[in-house]
């Protein structure tokens, strides 16, 4: 009998502080018409100085267990997706493993930018489909106003901080149906932190060539999109829903025309959470399930794109 990833049960977490365009303007050389206009972002969530990564994934973990009604103490394993982790080590997923009160599972981070949750729910499906493991929490989680520059304009207008988790049970009906994983080590300077381990001349602070990178996304994603559906056998007016990484509104609408996808089968959320890289996509994923827009037996495909460069897809039915 195959076994297949299911997702069990989705949460969210945003920091309640919010900084909207306007407030950006008081800081850097911006406008309000200029950020909706060029990336479709109006307001963004930032956590208070001294949060953690592991707190904002411990709220929205605890949100995702109790929707799927299993109790912390039944997971095999924890990942965390997070380019901001509390610390260099230990990792974010096993201080979430404290904060929920467990022991003994196996936790691990997994570094792969904007792309990290689709990263870690891939890896979850090769587990659950071999049998290693029956239950799984898949956090994306970041506190990027931590490494914004908040000086530098190109970059400060774009990031948000917060959380979406997932967990994922093994079961017989599907599940994930596949996931395609892809990095470009040759783009490694296109966006990135530099500084911190073996470099502390540097101020670990975002950078990004962001019109290069523009380009590249909408090349990438389209092809991941393609690659999927050929892989499934599946037509484009198969999908219900695409659940994209929310770095641009623009990047977004590029893909989307390219697919000849209908906008309102896509889940928008940049506009309120602006980019939260590894979080965004499971962020969306659960305010369209808690507002009723996706629904059980639906097929959803998830697709992401972020420094590494890396890119992947992630096509399930919920
Ligand atoms: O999460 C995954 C990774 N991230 C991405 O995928 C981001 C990809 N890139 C982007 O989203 C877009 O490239 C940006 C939103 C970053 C920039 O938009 P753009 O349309 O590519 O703008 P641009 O860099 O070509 O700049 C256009 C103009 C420039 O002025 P001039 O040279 O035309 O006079 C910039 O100096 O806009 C100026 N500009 C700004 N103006 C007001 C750049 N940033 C700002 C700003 N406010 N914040």
């Amino acid at each position: 009998m195959s076994l297949y990833a299911r997702i069990a049960g989705t949460g969210g977490f945003l920091p309640e502080r919010v900084l909207t365009n306007q407030d950006i303007e008081a800081i850097v050389d911006t406008s309000d018409e200029w950020i909706r206009e060029r990336t479709g972002i109006r307001k963004r969530h930032l956590v208070t100085q001294g949060e953690r990564c592991s707190r904002l994934a411990e709220v929205a973990s605890r949100r995702a267990l109790a929707d799927a009604g299993i109790d912390p103490a039944a997971l095999d394993l924890i990942i965390v997706a997070t380019t901001t982790p509390d610390q260099v080590f230990p990792s974010a997923a096993c201080f979430l493993q404290q904060r929920l009160g467990i022991r003994g599972c196996c936790a691990f981070d997994l570094v792969a930018g904007c792309t990290g949750f689709v990263y870690a729910l891939g890896v979850v499906d090769q587990f659950i489909r071999t049998g290693g493991i029956r239950r799984a929490l898949v956090v994306g989680a970041e506190i990027l106003s931590y490494i914004v520059d908040w000086q530098d304009r190109d970059t400060a207008v774009l990031f948000g901080d917060g959380a979406g988790a997932v967990v994922v049970e093994a079961g017989p009906e599907p599940g994930i149906l596949s996931s395609h994983l892809h990095a470009e080590g040759a783009y490694t300077d296109i966006l990135q932190v530099p500084g911190g381990v073996g470099d502390r001349k540097r101020d670990p602070y975002i950078e990004m060539r962001g019109n290069e990178l523009f380009k590249i996304a909408v090349t990438t994603l389209s092809d991941v999109v393609e690659e999927t559906l050929r892989a499934n056998g599946m037509q484009k007016s198969e999908l219900d829903w695409l659940v994209p990484h929310q770095a641009n509104f623009r990047i977004l609408q590029a893909v989307v025309r390219r697919l000849k996808l209908p906008l309102d089968r896509v889940v928008v959320t940049v506009g309120e959470h602006a980019n939260t890289s590894s979080a965004s996509i499971p962020l969306a994923f659960d305010v369209a399930i808690r507002d009723g827009r996706i629904r059980r037996g639906e097929t959803v495909l998830m697709e992401a794109f972020g420094g590494g460069i890396t890119w992947g897809s992630v096509l399930l039915v919920y």
